[in-house]
This record gives structure tokens, sequence and C-alpha cells, in this order.
């Protein structure tokens, strides 16, 4: 069955229908489109395009559809499109007056309603997952907000900062991502129906009655714009490929901890995978993965503003081509959070190996800050700091084993208690700005986090 045959003496060349055949994604949509199928026939009987009577027969039908539909294993489908699919099931169901069903509607507000309504319901599950990813992250930190560690900038030693310090700085990332998601989760949530292909709809249909029915809030003001705009399709998937950015840096960082150099954590086996030759292996895969999904999330991005550029208004059939990038940033994205949960919520923590990993250079800007509080401006305690950890470098020395003398010849300024300025926590401790990594600002940026968290079981 085709939705448009009249004007043709002859059916579709076999490529051009395996072309513009989209059932085999928006199949997934069947739910969501008996959904808005029920809802339109509710608002045609509302307008008097149906009776009452032919209301009832038309819904009870679209439910025995929509079981058919969702049963287990699936039904085979072969029609162009979800659309054609529940008209000829309906057709099946109730006979002629399905062809009653389209009157006044396009595919074009009817696909696009759908969608929105799948995204919305979707993206809940996604704003769910990185909560857990979340939590997971803030329990971890709870219990490491004293643990000093070497902190890395440019992937080199740089200053000491507690390993909750490194996990929060995955958290806040990911706190962001879910205002985005949730804000596109609103953006979805706007009613096209009742733009019809492009002009609106010719029957007094209730578009407001219509978009409560459906449990969108809104309706999209105009009807060239609302058959034509992906915007809220591309802001969902940009907030995919930035969350996607966030996790492959998680995924990095566990990567590099989890090796034998580093060995400030351990995976939990359930959570590593070994090698097929190499028995003594025990590898990062699911966080290799999810640092690789970060390609395809940007890709879909990038999939879908490229095929939106340029297009005229209005519908064309490019858009079409919205769906699959969004399954996918989708599917994608519900595969990869729970790894990353799983991964943080069972890693072990290894202080003792982030001791052993402490070194006097992650405390040269404490030495320049010593000078500091000696009188010394900055840029010139600076300057000595480094000229004592470079002779240091060459003499094969620490520097605590100078002796005050030794540090005099660098600068006057040297007194006795620099043997203070040896000491990891004390530096960690110093940066008792908010949002710094000494133990009491951590304790309260965990205050602050748990107080974004929503409560346990709640979902968006
Ligand atoms: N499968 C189509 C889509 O997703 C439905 C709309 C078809 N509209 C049309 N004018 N051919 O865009």
């Amino acid at each position: 069955m085709k939705l448009w045959g009249g004007r043709f003496a002859a059916p579709p060349a076999g490529a051009l229908d395996r072309l513009g055949k989209s059932i085999g994604f928006d199949r997934r949509l069947h739910a969501e489109e008996v959904r808005v199928n029920r809802a339109y026939a509710a608002a045609l009987a509302a307008a008097g395009v149906l009776t009452a009577a032919e209301r009832d027969r038309m819904v009870a039908g679209l439910d025995r559809v929509g079981e058919a539909l969702a049963a287990d294993p699936p039904p085979p489908l072969d029609d162009e499109d979800i659309h054609t699919t529940v008209e000829r099931m309906l057709a099946d169901e109730i006979g002629e007056l399905a062809r009653k069903l389209p009157t006044g509607r396009s595919r074009n507000d009817l696909s696009q309603t759908g969608f929105r309504l799948y995204l919305a319901d979707a993206l809940r599950d996604v704003i769910t997952a990185v909560d857990r990813l979340r939590r997971a992250l803030l329990v971890r930190a709870a219990e490491h907000f004293e643990t000093v560690v070497p902190g890395y900038t440019h992937t080199q030693r740089a200053q000491p900062v507690v390993f909750a310090q490194l996990l929060l700085a995955h958290f806040w990332p990911l706190t962001r991502d879910r205002e985005r998601l949730l804000a596109a989760r609103g953006r979805a949530a706007a009613s096209p129906m009742g733009a019809g292909a492009l002009a609106g709809n010719p029957y007094p249909v209730d578009r407001e009655a219509l978009a409560s029915d459906l449990g969108l809030p809104a309706v999209l003001e105009n009807s060239v714009d609302a058959v034509g705009t992906r915007d809220y399709a591309l802001e969902f998937l940009a907030a995919g490929a930035i969350l996607g950015v966030h996790l492959s840096r998680l995924a990095e960082d566990m990567v590099l901890w989890s090796t034998a150099e580093f060995g400030f954590i351990r995976l939990d086996d359930a959570w590593s995978t070994g090698s097929s030759l190499m028995p003594q292996k025990r590898n990062p895969d699911g966080f290799e993965l999810i640092r690789g999904k970060a390609g395809r999330l940007t890709g879909n991005l990038v999939a879908l503003l490229t095929t939106l550029k340029g297009l005229a208004s209005s519908y064309q059939r490019d858009l079409q081509e919205d769906k699959e990038p969004c399954f996918d940033t989708l599917d994608t994205l519900l595969l990869a959070l729970p790894v990353a949960e799983g991964g943080v919520a069972t890693m072990q923590v290894r202080p003792d190996r982030m001791r052993a990993a402490l070194s006097h250079d992650l405390l040269a800007t404490d030495l320049a800050e010593y000078l500091v509080a000696r009188g010394l401006p900055f840029r010139d305690a600076h300057d000595v700091a480094g000229q004592v950890f470079a002779h240091c470098e060459r003499e094969g020395v620490t520097p605590p084993e100078l002796s005050l003398d030794e540090l005099r010849r660098f600068s006057p300024a040297f007194g006795d208690d620099v043997a203070e300025v040896w000491d990891y926590r004390a530096s960690a401790a110093r940066r008792a700005v908010v949002g710094g990594t000494a133990p009491d600002a951590v304790r309260a940026q965990i205050e602050a986090a748990v107080a974004t968290l929503p409560p346990d079981d709640a979902r968006e």
C-alpha cells in the first residue's frame, strides 16, 4: 500500500523505493505514531469531521494496531514508513473508515509530532543515566577528599591535589550536560500537529487541546516552521556530542590512571577485559570504547547540521535524515553511561600508589609562594624557585637536601622554615578558595554537588 499512488501511472523504481523507505528505522516510533493518531482522531471528532461513533471505532482500532506493533517478536514490516504501516493495519481492523483518519494532516506534521514525543521521553532515560554516573563519582569523591595525588597539566606533573578534586572535575561538566539535555527535552516538547503539509489544517482542530492530549506543553506557532525545523534535534545531538566528549575525557583519565605506570586505580574484574593472546592483560576496553564513541556522537551532530544547512524552509525530504543520528546518539549514550558508572563505582583506588607518585617538583610553586611570603614579587620568586629546581636536577639531589646556605645562594630570603614547604598535604590545604583543592573546600564542593542531585529514584 502507498499513501500517494493516485497521480502515477507506474510505481516508483525499486532503487528509489529502497532509498526512500524509512520503516527500517522509524518503526521505532510505532507507539508514538499510534498515540498521535489516537489524539488526532479525537481532534477530528471535536472539529466535527468525525462522529463520536467513528472516533470510538477508530481509537479502538488504533489500540489494536498499537498492540500488534508492540508484540514480541515484533511483526515484520515492509511499508514505506511507520505512517503507512499504521494506516494499512488500521484499514485491516476497521475497513473503509480508516481512510478518513488522514483528513487535514500530513506525514510532515505527523512524523514530527511522533519523533518529538519519542525524543522527549527517551531523554529522560539519558538524564537518569547521567545522574547515576554523577552519583557514582560523588560517592567515590567523598571517600577521597583527603587523598593527595599528583595533579597534571599538559600531562606533566604540576601540583598536588586531592583525588576527590579530580573526580569532581568530571562531576560538574556532567551536571551541565544534564542541564543541556533537560533544555533539549523542553525544546522537543512542542507540537507541530495541525501544521498539515506546511500551510495549516483546514478543519477547526484545536491544536492546543491536541498538544495537551499528547502531554506536550506548547504548540509551534508557525506551520511552515513546524514541519521544517529540526533545531530541537540539533540541540539534543549537540548536548549528546558534548556529553560524549566529556565521557571521553573521563575515560582517558581512567585509562591513564589504571596503567601500571600510574597505578592510581585498579579497575574491577567485572569492568575489565582480557587479551586473547597475553594471559596477564587486564584491559580497560570499556573506557576505551567510551572514549571512541565520542567520535560517532560528534559525527551525528555534524551529519544533521550538514543535512540542514542550506535547505529551503518548510518540508524537504532531506529532513527524513533527522532520525538515525538521534537514535544512534540515544543508543550510544545509553550503552556508554552505565559502563562509565560501573567502572567508577567499582574501581579500587590506590592511595599508596598516589603517595608514592608525589615528588618535590610538585611543590615548586609552593617554594615560590614561600618566597612571596618573605617579600619577593611573584615573578622573582618564580625565577628563584626555577633556579633551585634546575640546580637540583643538575646535581641529582632533591631540594630538601639543600642546606640553608646553599639555598641562600639563590636568594637571601630563604629561612629555616623553608623545610615546611615540603609538605604535600599542606600545599593542598592552602588552596582553600571556593573550588580549590583544600580538603575543607572540597568538602564544601561535595555538599554543593549533592544539592544538585535529584532525589534518589526521581526521573525527570
Ligand atoms: N518519513 C518521512 C520523514 O521522516 C515522513 C514525511 C514524509 N513526507 C513527505 N512529504 N514525503 O520525513
